[in-house]
């Protein structure tokens, strides 16, 4: 089969195109990916690839229930740039030793790892998503989630433990675990056990009452 030329991609179409991809059985990619990209790149008469132009076969080709997953996930894409990825591979290569070189840079530059960039990685690298997906997993310091505006870190340490009468730790725990905008985190000692309980709000470490007045005004 005549390999298809990449088109240019406009706005979100290459996030889009890897979306609906990402339904189709990992064995089969590959053939996919050109027969979907030609039918795709007739629809934009072999000009720019639009959002509308992916949108438009989706609904035009694809069947039920695959349809609604796929336009389902148009929805939830991030606002991350697909070129971005295609430029870190270009730099990294695609093997798999440069895999978490690659998952490194994405997340420096996109602040966490979506999952369409996983993805978009899988495809283009022709690794497996279940390895992409395994590795992002076991490493801590990859952020599958996209960062709220807030991070509390709550200290975890003997002495906050100890003196956490009130349970002041897990007060806060309970209050933001399902905010999208606070991110929450168990930390080891923040070095204020003196003034234990301990909690560190965006950067700054406060105790007592005063971890009381500063959530407050993260609502
Ligand atoms: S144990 Fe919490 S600040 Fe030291």
């Amino acid at each position: 089969m005549t390999e298809v030329a990449e088109p240019r991609w406009i706005g979100k179409s290459r996030a889009m195109f890897e979306t609906m991809l990402g339904e189709v059985p990992e064995a089969m990619r590959p053939v996919f990916r050109q027969k979907l990209m030609s039918v795709i790149m007739q629809k934009a008469n072999s000009g720019d690839v639009t959002d509308a132009h992916v949108n438009a076969v989706v609904q035009e080709i694809v069947p039920e229930p695959f349809k609604s997953t796929i336009l389902k996930k148009f929805k939830e894409l991030g606002d991350f740039d697909i070129n971005i990825i295609d430029e870190i591979i270009r730099k990294r290569g695609t093997t798999q030793d440069g895999l978490m070189s690659i998952l490194h840079d994405i997340q420096d530059e996109i602040g966490y790892l979506p999952i369409e960039a996983l993805r978009a990685v899988s495809s283009k690298c022709n690794i497996p998503l279940s390895t992409v997906y395994n590795i992002v997993t076991f490493y801590k310091t990859f952020k599958l989630k996209k960062p709220g505006q807030h991070t509390i870190k709550i200290c975890n340490g003997t002495a906050c433990a100890l003196k956490d009468k009130a349970g002041i730790r897990t007060e806060v725990e309970n209050r933001f675990k399902h905010s999208l905008a606070v991110d929450i985190e168990k930390t080891l000692c923040l070095g204020c056990c003196d003034c234990a309980p301990a909690i560190e709000i965006d950067g700054v470490v406060y105790t007592g009452d005063n971890v009381r007045t500063k959530i407050e005004t993260l609502l």
